[in-house]
C-alpha cells in the first residue's frame, strides 16, 4: 500500500520534493484521482507507465496551473481559448499542437499535439502553484481498472509510487472530456465529466472522432512523429549506412551514430529515452535505424509495442 498523506501545507510541501525528486505522487483533482510525475523530466514520465503497468505509451494529460502557463506549452486557436476561458479549472481536456521542448516526449508519445487541463481542485491547484510547474497525470489506477475517487483506492494497486495526497473523494467521479480540433473545429475525443451540452453552448457542434482507438494508438494519428528514417528491428550490428539504437551492456562498438536506450538494461530508462534517442538518430540522416533486441518484461512490451508501429510499412500501421 502507498502511504497516504493529509493534504495540508506540510503533506503538499512533501508531494513538491517527492515530484522535485522524480518520483511519483497520486493527486486528487476533481474528476478523478491522478497519477503525477513532472511532465518534463522522461524519466519521471516513464515510472507512470512502468507504475500503470500499460501496454502501451498512451499520451498523457498535462496538468497545469492556468490558462498562462498553458499558452507557453501549447497553441490555442480561438475555439479552444474561448473554451478555456469559460471552463477552466475544471473537467476539460483541450488537445492542441505542442510547443517544442517543454514537455516530455514520452508525456505525449511523440505527438505534435499535448492534451492540456486546468484541474478544479483546491490540492491539485496548491500543488501545482508550489511546484511550479506542469504535471503528466493520467487515472491513478492499473492500466484496465477502474480509476480511483478516493485516496484509499489510489493507495491500491500501484507499486513505486512516493505517497497519496488526500483531498478526499471526487467531486465529478468521471474522467475528463477530451476536446481536440480539425482545422480550429472542435471535436469530441472523448466523453467525460463535462457535458456536450455544455461545451457545444460555448464552442458550436462537436463532430465526434469515430475512431475512439485513435488517441490510444498513437500510431495511427496523421499527427504522430514518425522517423524519416526506417526501422530495422532485432539488429544485433548496424549496417554501414545504418543508425544503431542498443539497449544494455553487450552493446557492441560501432563507429556509426549509435545511442543506448539504458547501458545497465533498465527498462523504465530505456522508456525515458525511447522518443528523445529517436528523434536524434533521425537527425543523424542516416536512412535507416537498426534497433538491438528489447526484451518484452515490463515496459519492454510498450518500448516493442512502439518500435513495431515505427517500423511497419508507413500506409499500414498495425492497430
Ligand atoms: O480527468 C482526467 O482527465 C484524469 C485526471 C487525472 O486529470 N486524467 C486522465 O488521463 O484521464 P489519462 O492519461 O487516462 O487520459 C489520457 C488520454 C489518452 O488515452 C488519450 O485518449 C488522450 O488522453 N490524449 C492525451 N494526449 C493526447 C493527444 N496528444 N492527442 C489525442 N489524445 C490525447
Ligand atoms: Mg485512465
Amino acid at each position: 500500500m502507498t502511504p497516504i498523506r493529509t493534504a495540508d501545507t506540510i503533506g503538499v510541501a512533501a508531494a513538491v520534493e517527492a515530484l522535485r525528486r522524480g518520483d511519483l505522487v497520486a493527486i486528487p483533482t476533481e474528476t478523478v484521482y491522478g497519477l503525477a510525475a513532472d511532465a518534463r523530466d522522461d524519466h519521471a514520465v516513464a515510472k507512470i507507465f512502468a507504475a500503470k503497468k500499460r501496454p502501451r505509451f498512451n499520451p498523457l494529460i498535462v496538468h497545469v496551473e492556468n490558462l498562462s502557463v498553458a499558452r507557453e506549452m501549447a497553441v490555442f486557436n480561438p475555439a479552444a481559448l474561448a473554451l478555456a476561458e469559460r471552463f477552466w479549472p475544471g473537467p476539460l481536456t483541450l488537445v492542441l499542437p505542442r510547443r517544442e521542448a517543454t514537455v516530455s516526449l514520452l508525456a505525449t508519445a511523440g505527438l505534435d499535439t499535448v492534451a492540456i487541463r486546468v484541474p478544479n481542485h483546491p490540492v491539485a491547484l496548491a500543488l501545482l502553484s508550489a511546484f511550479d510547474g506542469p504535471l503528466a497525470a493520467p487515472s491513478a489506477n492499473p492500466s484496465g481498472r477502474v480509476s480511483p475517487t478516493r485516496a484509499e483506492h489510489a493507495a491500491e494497486g500501484l507499486s513505486g509510487v512516493a505517497m497519496v495526497l488526500d483531498g478526499g473523494p471526487c467531486v465529478v467521479g468521471l474522467e475528463s472530456t477530451i476536446v481536440g480540433f480539425d482545422d480550429g473545429q472542435p471535436v469530441l475525443l472523448r466523453a467525460g465529466g463535462l457535458s456536450r451540452a455544455t461545451i457545444e453552448a460555448v464552442a458550436g457542434p462537436l463532430s465526434i472522432r469515430t475512431t475512439q482507438g485513435a488517441p490510444s494508438a498513437p500510431g495511427q494519428l496523421a499527427s504522430h512523429y514518425a522517423p524519416r528514417a526506417r526501422l530495422r528491428l532485432n539488429a544485433l550490428a548496424p549496417l554501414p549506412h545504418e543508425a544503431f539504437l542498443t539497449f544494455g551492456h553487450t552493446a557492441p562498438m560501432t563507429a556509426n551514430p549509435s545511442l543506448n536506450l539504458s547501458p545497465s538494461g533498465d527498462l523504465t530508462e530505456a522508456a525515458a529515452n525511447l522518443f528523445a534517442y529517436l528523434r536524434a538518430l533521425d537527425s543523424s540522416r542516416a536512412s535507416v535505424i537498426a534497433v538491438m533486441p528489447i526484451p518484452v518484461d515490463g515496459l519492454g512490451e510498450a518500448i516493442n509495442d512502439r518500435l513495431q508501429r515505427a517500423a511497419a510499412p508507413r500506409d499500414e500501421v498495425p492497430e
